[in-house]
């Protein structure tokens, strides 16, 4: 079983992984958990580049993205769940088509179709995003901790939550989850709907 956990940053994607990780490793079952950028030495340099450099034309940040992706993808997701393993991932995917494909306005498709042959057709069996206003993602991690991408702004968080909604009307895999609630209710709602209760 594949899960992505999707949302802005401060959405609480972090937190809900984690929680589903510790839920599955306490019922014996092996989970494989990772995040994006990232989750391979190849991507955690990507990661930096990424996150530090200035200036990132949007396609190279996009190509970034996807390029790490694919390292992602066969170095570790295909050989867990061959192996009969879940795999958890902070961010996947819809990641980049909502903030590539939609705050950069590179278009969900054009990107879409740029980390189809990225990934090879691998795709989450389920999608957990996470809503919650961008005031109060932006209030619960506070300015200091912002990285390149999530120092856009406001308006550029808008269009990315916007684009995320979207995508979970477009895409069955995607639930829309109500992240404004406690920690525990949320993640009660997602072992639920994983039939882990
Ligand atoms: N349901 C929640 N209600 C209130 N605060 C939360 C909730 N979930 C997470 N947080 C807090 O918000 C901050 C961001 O959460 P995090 O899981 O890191 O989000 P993300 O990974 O999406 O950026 C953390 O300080 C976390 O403790
Ligand atoms: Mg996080």
């Amino acid at each position: 079983m594949f899960v992505s956990f999707e949302g802005i940053d401060g959405s609480g994607k972090s937190s809900q992984a984690a929680m589903l990780v510790e839920r599955l490793r306490g019922s014996g079952t092996e989970v494989v958990a990772s995040r994006e950028p990232g989750g391979t030495a190849l991507g955690e340099r990507v990661r930096e580049l990424l996150l530090g450099a200035n200036d990132v034309a949007p396609w190279a940040e996009a190509s970034l993205f996807a390029a790490a992706r694919a390292q992602l993808v066969s170095e570790v997701v295909v050989p867990a769940l061959e192996r009969g393993a879940w795999v958890v991932v902070d961010r996947f995917l819809d990641s980049s088509l909502a903030y590539q494909g939609g705050g950069r306005g590179l278009g969900v498709d054009a990107v879409l179709e740029l980390n189809r042959a990225a990934i090879g057709g691998v795709l989450p069996d389920r999608t957990f995003l996470l809503q919650v206003p961008v005031e109060s993602a932006l209030s619960r991690i506070g300015a200091g901790r912002l990285d390149r991408i999530e120092a856009e702004g406001a308006e550029f968080l808008e269009t990315v939550a916007g684009e995320f909604e979207r995508l979970a009307v477009r895409f069955d895999r995607i639930q829309a989850i109500d992240g404004t609630r406690s920690e525990g209710e949320i993640a009660e709602e997602i072992a639920g709907s994983l039939c882990l209760l």
